[in-house]
């Protein structure tokens, strides 16, 4: 959908504005302050922000004022970077890049009329805001009274229950469903936040009742879902708000927006909201969680943002081991170390602080295993090293499992470690790894990102890619564009979205412009600014000289001609522009290829 009118901000600020935000903020400048960028020719690049990578496929173009992953497709211009980076709306993105500029944007008011238009990330964000609010306010009146003492027995002190914005959901079921309607919210808006829902038996009623209400902040302190327990022992225990618009929860951590300022160095990894909140009581403000469900690689991508090192600090029994191997194993893809704090004799962090206290538990940090090791301890668990056969087994796959470490350094120091602790002869270790090194070395499959390239590429992938390099050269060199339009028009290029890119961008060209990031602007479907930042993104055949330049651009253009000419031939039946554009596309190529283009 083309922006412009109605949604998005342009019914509060004027394309205008948006475009002089948006050209006074550098992107460049921009994202390097939270991504590191190396220059490489016209461009920076870094590693992706957006995904788990080694080597940097994330490109940055000042000339284009875009950005770009090769690895997994995220790209846009400025503001959609802040708004995917910062998890910020649209509006909100347009706020902080005015602000960074010092540009004043016209005030805009919060008018039940403009609450209606303004789009559903707004909506949700705030209807979530008004609802932690109740549950806030519920908490500390009579009603909430058996929520505030649960709460206080469980140690919290009061400074600790306002930090967290704890609350407490009603024993009656449609208290907070009348609250936010009387606010002026639809129905459907509170079911699609999952504060409310439907059924036969009860009707439209609350989600929550009768629960201690952990509001789940993002990064920026907003309210984008909510956790309930029960006061007791009931059943579930916990009951978390469903994945909505704003609420990813592969892509949040509860207590990242406090612990995203503590300078510890390193977070703690902690497996409840009670544990995180017990934490930073006890002064440990670095601690996050997951939210209800394991942890993902999306979390670890956004820890990467803020440190390198992650302690953590699961339930000490079966189910936490496991939980913690899975969490080390992608940290590790992640590029993060990973240590594990030993809880015993306790269940978890939360009843660890309050028997043994925090300075039991800054030993217990110090003192954290690495993960490597934690991995190795808990495989030989499952073997009995007095039986031969299976000491063997645990060897050999101690050994794969050394094989696999790339960097030789930390090869050799792991090596020397286990074999000393494991009573395993270093050189006969060391020997089973190389073999085993040098095997996987001819096996191992390359890395390859996710996306695309993973595919096979089809006839029309091609035609597709084809007509991407026309539109990235243009953006590279605009001054081609005068050389190339009497061949080619937006028409030519087969795909939908591409031809109305191609449109806007001859548009400008015309008027002696070339701003391929403005375009991405009038695009309002996140999906979509991906794609056209893409578009000027391709990457193009390497030149050497002017012949070699000719010839690669006399082919580019010959073949994009040459598709156009293709499509439209067999749409002429049912196509009634069809026709025409055959005989022109027709007329062009035969001219085309009698001609020099530079
Ligand atoms: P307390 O038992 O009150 O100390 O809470 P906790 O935070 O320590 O919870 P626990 O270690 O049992 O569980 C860890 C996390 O798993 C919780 O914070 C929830 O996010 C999630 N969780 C626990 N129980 C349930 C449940 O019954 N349903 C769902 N959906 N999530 C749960
Ligand atoms: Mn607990």
């Amino acid at each position: 959908m083309q922006a412009g009118t109605e949604k998005r901000g342009n019914v509060y600020y004027s394309d205008e504005i948006i475009e002089e935000v948006r050209t006074r903020n550098d992107i460049v400048d921009v994202i390097g302050a939270s991504v590191k960028l190396k220059k490489s020719g016209s461009s920076y690049v870094g590693l992706c922000p957006f995904h788990n990578e080694k080597s940097p496929s994330f490109s940055v173009s000042g000339q284009k004022q875009m950005y770009h992953c090769f690895g997994c497709g995220a790209g846009g211009n400025v503001i959609t970077f802040v708004m995917n980076y910062e998890n910020y709306t649209f509006q909100e993105a347009l706020k902080f890049l005015a602000d960074r500029a010092g540009i004043s944007l016209p005030e805009e008011e919060d008018s039940q009329q403009n609450r209606e238009r303004r789009n559903k990330r707004d909506l949700l964000l705030q209807v979530n805001k008004d609802a932690a609010n109740y549950f806030y306010v519920q908490l500390r009146s009579e009603r909430g009274r058996q929520g505030y003492e649960y709460l206080s027995g469980r140690a919290l002190t009061d400074e600790t229950i306002r930090h967290f914005g704890l609350g407490y959901s009603n024993k009656t079921a449609a208290d907070l469903a009348a609250y936010l309607r009387q606010k002026g919210y639809s129905d459907e808006l509170l079911v699609e936040a999952g504060l409310c829902t439907h059924d036969e038996r009860f009707g439209f009623h609350d989600k929550f009742w009768n629960r201690v209400m952990f509001p789940i902040q993002d990064v920026n302190h907003r309210v984008i879902g909510f956790g309930g327990r029960v006061m007791g022992d009931g059943k579930p225990k916990y009951l978390n708000s469903p994945e909505t618009p704003v609420f990813d929860k592969s892509r949040n951590l509860y207590g990242l927006n406090f612990a995203r300022t503590s300078r510890a160095g390193n977070f703690i990894l902690c497996e409840g909201y009670m544990d995180v909140i017990a934490m930073h009581q006890a002064g440990f403000t670095q601690a996050v969680a997951s939210l209800g469900t394991a942890f993902t690689s999306g979390q670890a991508s956004l820890i990467r943002r803020y440190v390198d090192e992650v302690l953590l600090a699961y339930d000490s029994d079966g189910a936490g081991v496991n939980a913690a191997l899975r969490a080390i194993g992608i940290l590790k893809e992640a590029g993060l170390s990973g240590r594990v704090i030993n809880m015993e004799p306790h269940k978890d962090p939360d009843e660890f602080i309050k028997a043994e206290g925090r300075d039991a538990f800054a030993e217990r940090i110090k003192k954290a295993e690495d993960g490597f090791l934690f991995e190795i301890r808990i495989l030989r668990r499952g073997f009995d090293v007095e039986d031969p056969a299976q000491k063997t087994k645990f060897e050999m796959e101690l050994a794969r499992r050394l094989s696999q470490i790339e960097n030789e350094i930390e090869r050799e120091n792991y090596l020397t470690v286990t074999a000393r602790e494991y009573y395993i002869d270093p050189e006969i270790l060391r020997r089973m790894v190389k073999s085993l090194a040098a095997a996987g070395a001819q096996v191992k499959p390359v890395e390859r990102p996710k996306t695309a390239s993973g595919k096979k590429q089809t006839a029309e992938d091609n035609r597709k890619k084809t007509q991407r390099m026309l539109l990235t050269w243009i953006t590279d060199e605009p001054e081609i564009y005068d050389k190339i339009k009497k061949y080619i028009q937006a028409a030519d290029f087969t795909d939908e979205l591409y031809s109305r890119v191609a449109g806007l961008l001859f548009d400008e060209l015309e008027a002696g412009r070339c701003d391929p990031a403005g375009i991405i602007s009038k695009f309002e479907d996140e999906e979509e600014q991906r794609r056209v930042a893409a578009l000027f993104h391709t990457r193009l055949p390497g030149i050497d000289n002017e012949a070699q330049k000719e010839k690669a651009l006399h082919d580019i253009v010959c073949a994009v001609k040459q598709y156009s000419y293709e499509y439209y031939a067999q749409r002429q039946g049912t196509d009634l522009n069809a026709l025409q554009q055959v005989i022109a596309s027709k007329q062009a190529l035969e001219e085309l290829l009698r001609a020099h283009i530079l």
